[in-house]
């Protein structure tokens, strides 16, 4: 069965982009079967990838045949193969026209996920980049998926983000889609060597405290963090996961290490 996953903060640059990449990538080298989903207008991770987007080849065309309840032609058309084990359905800009047009769509949650219901059996795993935001494509991703991962940052802490993010996410699972699991908060950008790293770690566990109390939900926080690394930037640069662009840099490991702890949850 594959496991679908959507990498989710409301909050911009908390690392979700990277964290699709990244993980993506080591499960590939795992030997599983991986599909990433860029489903941020922004088209990060389309951009990362260095892949062109036609017209044809990317996710809101495929978004828009399902509202128009049409066949999908065939799946080598929309998905693009990345490396051994590992391929992308792009996006671009256009995908906002898309998150507009469901305005008007019946059972406008469920359009990602009839798109996913497709593809998903050639899959061990199916990653979705989500945007920053809360709005109708957060909610298509929740929508269609099986479990979250949260990346955070050291600065983002405040129980009421992540009270907010897990409100919508409980609202999505009850109304919904039951079957929604929060895998996890993953720590990204972190400089171990500062006491403010110290001091987040705490403030983490309070903001879990926090969620736990109000909305009787245990959030497990991942053992591996990831650190911070100019060097990662560099690899978006140059169109390469960090494990491929430097091997023994540490974000790197990290993101294998992050692999393993999450696939073997
Ligand atoms: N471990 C890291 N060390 C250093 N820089 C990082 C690390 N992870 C991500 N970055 C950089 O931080 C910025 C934001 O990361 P990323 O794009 O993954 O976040 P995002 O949550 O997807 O952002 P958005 O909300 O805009 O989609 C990028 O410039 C990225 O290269
Ligand atoms: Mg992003």
């Amino acid at each position: 069965m594959s496991k679908i996953t959507a990498i989710i903060n409301q909050k911009g640059g908390t690392g979700k982009t990277t964290t699709a990449l990244n993980l993506g990538y080591a499960l590939s080298e795992e030997g599983k079967e991986v599909l990433l989903i860029d489903f941020d207008p922004q088209a990060s991770l389309t951009a990362a990838l260095g892949c062109n987007v036609d017209n044809k080849t990317n996710i809101q065309t495929l978004m828009a045949l399902a509202i128009e309840e049409k066949e999908m032609m065939e799946e080598e058309k929309y998905i693009l193969n990345i490396k051994e084990n590992l391929d992308l359905i792009p996006c671009s800009l256009d995908l906002a026209g898309i998150e507009m047009s469901l305005v008007n769509v019946m059972s406008r949650e469920l359009v990602l996920k009839s798109v996913v219901e497709n593809i998903k059996k050639d899959y061990d795993y199916i990653l979705i980049d989500c945007s920053p935001s809360l709005g109708m494509l957060t909610i298509n991703a929740l929508a269609a998926c099986n479990s979250v991962i949260i990346p955070v940052t050291p600065e983002y802490l405040s129980a009421k983000g992540l009270g907010l993010l897990v409100n919508n996410i409980n609202r999505i699972k009850k109304r919904i889609n039951p079957g929604i699991e929060i895998d996890g908060i993953l720590i990204t950008m972190l400089n171990q060597r500062t006491n403010l790293s110290k001091e987040m770690v705490k403030a983490l566990n309070e903001s879990v405290d926090f969620i736990k109390d109000k909305y009787n939900l245990d959030i497990k926080v991942f053992k591996s963090k990831i650190p911070i690394s100019v060097r990662t930037g560099e690899a978006i640069l140059n169109k390469k996961s960090i494990i491929e662009y430097a091997p023994k840099n540490k974000v790197a490991k990290a993101y294998e290490d992050f692999a393993k702890e999450w696939s073997n949850w």
